[in-house]
């Protein structure tokens, strides 16, 4: 949190003594949150116009009006084949073919026109139940819509906050589970804070008949969903939406705000952005707003906002931090943030030596117990111990058999980048690796830390994974890591 807005934090609750805190300003809303905000009759409807909608991960821009209006949405169901992840299809269901479906913004008072078109190439009806609706089904039993019709309801948005909304046609998790759910927000009358950058993820779980990364068209799995044991579990509806050049961006000294959604259709996210620190968080996307949150608890079927500032470059992971989600299903996406770096609030690395535990008699090698010796050594006895470095140390991000993770971890299997340069993956051991790569057409952007073992073990896992996962090449030396050193 920045100083100056500790002292507006403390001014606030100094002056109210309700510590009731919204980013950047005291927060009115919260002391009528569980009342009737408003009279709608005092926000008389003034004008009418066309909602403006934006596909993930943007979102409209800030309503600048200071009266109600009549909004006019109109959304088209669309059912897609699109990429769920590199090679991989899957029948997407979608509200403005997307997924997420396109963000609403509106305002708190305003009357919604609501014109719900569903495609007339779609094989199923479709309606939609919008959370932020004060009505039965959410505008569900409304706005059923047959293939080739648009449906009309209308409803006033009563209460400010972010929602879900979802189709409820049944089968109705099959119909979530396929795409259909997206963010409608509704600005309370004072508006939202000013920040510099506002984006749009929405986390979701799916279930195919084939395994994670399979290839080829993927229909959707009905008992996998009833076992509620995803093989995706996604932000913005596909492996690597918000990866690379896909990246969310910002600048040094910008604030972010994040409106996060969780469609489900089964499970609940604990969101988090690895590096960063939520200046506050709207829990469940309510009035009141938490601050200095590490990890926020998204329900399904529920949403939240968090806003902080960004104070150093790099690369920060927004993960579901139940973990295997992120590294193994897909829950991964990227903000990409540049400018000066500011070694006050963070360092980078200061140091690197060898620890000597006990006094330093002995030396051991992480995970093995080969003593250090000068005899050369045989290709074979490179490739034994070749493979025990790689089990104990290389796999746990390289996958056992080598095929890396799509977006995440560059592949050693039949790997172009690998076979290209003996001296380039002797070095990527010895110090580490950065930035960004390409390996086999697949760009990566991450980080792989440097190892620290001695030169036999360097040698030898180089060894292995250059002749092994359909790899072929030369043995690599000990005398030739030394050199590199
Ligand atoms: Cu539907």
């Amino acid at each position: 949190m920045k100083r100056e807005q500790l002292i507006v934090t403390l001014a606030c609750v100094g002056a109210s003594a309700v510590a009731a805190l919204a980013f950047f300003r005291c927060d009115t809303a919260a002391s009528t949150h569980g009342t009737k905000r408003v009279d709608l009759d005092s926000l008389p409807i003034v004008g009418e116009e066309e909602a403006v909608l934006a596909a993930p991960p943007q979102v409209p821009p800030p309503i600048t009006r200071d009266h109600a209006t009549k909004v006019i949405v109109r959304l088209e169901v669309r059912e897609e084949v699109g990429e769920i992840a590199d090679g991989v299809d899957y029948v997407f269901w979608t509200f403005g073919g997307t997924v997420p479906g396109s963000f609403i913004r509106v305002r708190e008072g305003d009357l919604v026109e609501f014109h719900l078109s569903n495609h007339p190439d779609s094989r199923m009806p479709h309606n939609i139940d919008l959370h932020a609706v004060t009505g039965p089904g959410g505008g569900a039993t409304s706005s059923f819509t047959a293939p080739g019709h648009t449906s009309q309801f209308s409803f006033r948005v009563r209460n400010p906050g972010l929602y879900v909304y979802h189709c409820a046609t049944a089968p109705v998790g099959m119909h979530i589970a396929n795409g259909m759910y997206g963010l409608i927000l509704v600005e309370p009358l004072e508006g939202l804070p000013p920040v510099d950058r506002e984006y749009y993820v929405m986390q979701g779980d799916f279930y195919t008949r084939g395994a994670f990364g399979e290839a080829g068209e993927q229909p959707f799995d009905m008992q996998k969903a009833l076992a509620e044991n995803p093989d995706y579990v996604l932000f913005n509806g596909r492996v690597g939406a918000l990866v690379g050049d896909r990246a969310l961006q910002a600048k040094v000294g910008e604030t972010v705000r994040l409106f996060v959604g969780n469609g489900g259709p089964n499970l609940v996210s604990s969101f988090h952005v690895i590096g960063e620190i939520f200046d506050a968080v709207h829990h469940e996307a309510g009035a009141v707003a938490n601050h200095d949150v590490q990890t926020t608890l998204i329900p399904a079927g529920g949403a939240a906002i968090a806003e902080f500032e960004v104070e150093v470059p790099g690369t920060f992971i927004l993960v579901d931090h139940s973990i295997f989600r992120a590294f193994n299903k897909g829950a991964l996406g990227m903000l990409s943030v540049e400018g000066d770096e500011d070694a006050t609030t963070y360092s980078g690395r200061q140091d690197d030596r060898i620890y000597l535990a006990e006094g330093g008699a002995a030396q051991r090698v992480p995970g093995g117990d080969q003593p250090v010796s000068a005899e050369p050594m045989q290709r074979d006895e490179l490739m034994t111990r070749g493979r025990q470095v790689f089990q104990q140390i290389c796999a746990a991000c390289h996958q056992p058999e080598g095929q890396g993770v799509p977006h995440a971890f560059p592949p050693l299997a039949k790997s172009d980048f690998l076979m290209a340069d003996i001296d380039r993956s002797i070095d990527a051991v010895l110090h580490g690796l950065s930035g960004p790569i390409e390996v086999n057409g697949a760009k990566f952007d991450g980080v792989m830390p440097a190892v620290h073992l001695p030169d036999r073990d360097v040698a030898s896992v180089l060894t292995f994974v250059r002749n092994s996962f359909g790899n072929d090449g030369e043995p690599v030396t000990p005398a030739q890591v030394a050199a590199r050193r």
